[in-house]
């Protein structure tokens, strides 16, 4: 328990150095604000250190050539990997791009070890390093791993709190009730894991803001073996597509599958749906380790955030969605902080 307590603090701090550049009044990029904040966090108890701000900027330039390359698209899935696509050159040099970074990283991580000035560090990367003298890890599989937590572990829940906030900034009755939750929470001297236990409109809302835009928006599996489902006998080999967005806005499971309602989140109501009418984090034995994390940390930031300030739409029409290797707004979201009145 101190450990995640520990890990509490670590997360408000971050999310508390975001807002203090807020003044009211300001209008930000709030999915660009969101992955800031995020990268932090990541780098932060994955990886022991903090990033320098033209460090944070090029993970975030990276993030759009990388994505493209996830863009659904018909030629790529019909040709092989060999043949020279439009986009791959930027793809190869932003992978190149952050493998640099990453190597920074490592070896900084490595000379802070060494000089013993660290103790047992307990972040993903120390136990990787002490795993790599025993010789347990090579250093392209220790590079790998991080590549894998900086990509998986800040995107999606940077696009999980933004289209929070952007749905809480359409439903005022929710936003009231949100901010209420925290006023009563925040009123004392609970620990930060006691606000956290005690949120329990704002996880609601947090899920459904996941419901709505998974920002894993679909996933793929490959049978090894032949297998029946509904009458169909699925081959071995064969593609399928699990698509969280559709799966997540089907009337087969969902009354009003397309209105945003946390109340769906009540624990009677949500124990008569099926278990994978929602699947954020994937499912099975690759089913996404960072899901504990990820609520922990959503809930901290709306929590930091919404404490202080409410955030408000700046932009007319629709949200519109690129889908990428997940799916965010077309172009940002812009939104405009205003501070609460004490
Ligand atoms: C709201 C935030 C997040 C969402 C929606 C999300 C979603 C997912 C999904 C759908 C998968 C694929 C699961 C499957 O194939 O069944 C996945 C895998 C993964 N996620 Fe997350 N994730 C989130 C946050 C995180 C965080 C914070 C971390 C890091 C601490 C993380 C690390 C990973 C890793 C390493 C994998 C690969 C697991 C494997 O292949 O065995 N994720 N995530």
């Amino acid at each position: 328990m101190s450990r995640l307590s520990g890990l509490s603090d670590r997360i408000v701090d971050h999310a508390e150095s975001l807002v203090a550049d807020w003044s009211d009044g300001d209008v930000v990029d709030i999915e660009d604000q969101m992955t800031q904040v995020t990268i932090d966090v990541i780098c932060d108890l994955m990886m022991g250190g903090e990033l320098s701000a033209a460090q944070r900027r090029t993970v975030q330039d990276q993030l759009e050539p990388i994505g493209r390359r996830f863009e659904p698209d018909p030629v790529r899935s019909a040709v092989p990997d060999w043949v020279p696509l439009p986009g791959d050159e930027e793809y190869r040099s932003a992978v190149e791009e952050l493998d640099g970074l990453i190597g920074e990283i490592v070896a900084r991580r490595r000379t802070e070890l060494a000089a013993g000035t660290d103790g047992e560090s307990m972040d993903f990367l120390s136990i990787l390093l002490r795993a790599q003298e025993r010789g347990e890890q090579s250093e392209q599989q220790l590079r790998d791993e991080m590549m894998t937590m900086l990509l998986a572990g800040h995107d999606t829940t940077a696009l999980t709190l933004t289209f929070t906030w952007h749905l809480l900034s359409e439903h005022p009755e929710a936003e009231r009730r949100v901010h209420a939750e925290l006023d009563e929470l925040l009123d004392g001297d609970r620990s930060w894991m006691e606000v956290v236990r005690g949120m329990e409109y704002t996880e609601w809302v947090i899920n459904e803001a996941m419901r709505l835009y998974p920002p894993v928006y679909v996933m793929f599996r490959t049978p090894t073996r032949p297998f029946e489902a509904n009458g169909y006998t699925v081959p071995e080999g064969a593609t399928l597509m699990l698509p969280q967005y559709a799966v997540h806005r089907s009337e087969r499971f969902w009354d009003d599958p397309d209105e945003f309602d946390p109340e769906r989140w009540r624990p009677e109501r949500a124990a008569e749906r099926p278990r994978f009418a929602y699947f954020p984090f994937g499912g099975g034995p690759r089913h996404c380790i960072g899901r504990q994390l990820a609520l922990l940390e959503a809930r901290l930031i709306v929590a930091t955030v919404g404490s202080e300030f409410r955030l408000m739409s700046a932009e007319d029409g629709p949200l519109e969605l690129l889908p990428t290797l997940t799916a965010h707004p077309v172009d940002g979201l812009e939104m405009q902080v205003e501070r609460r009145e004490d």
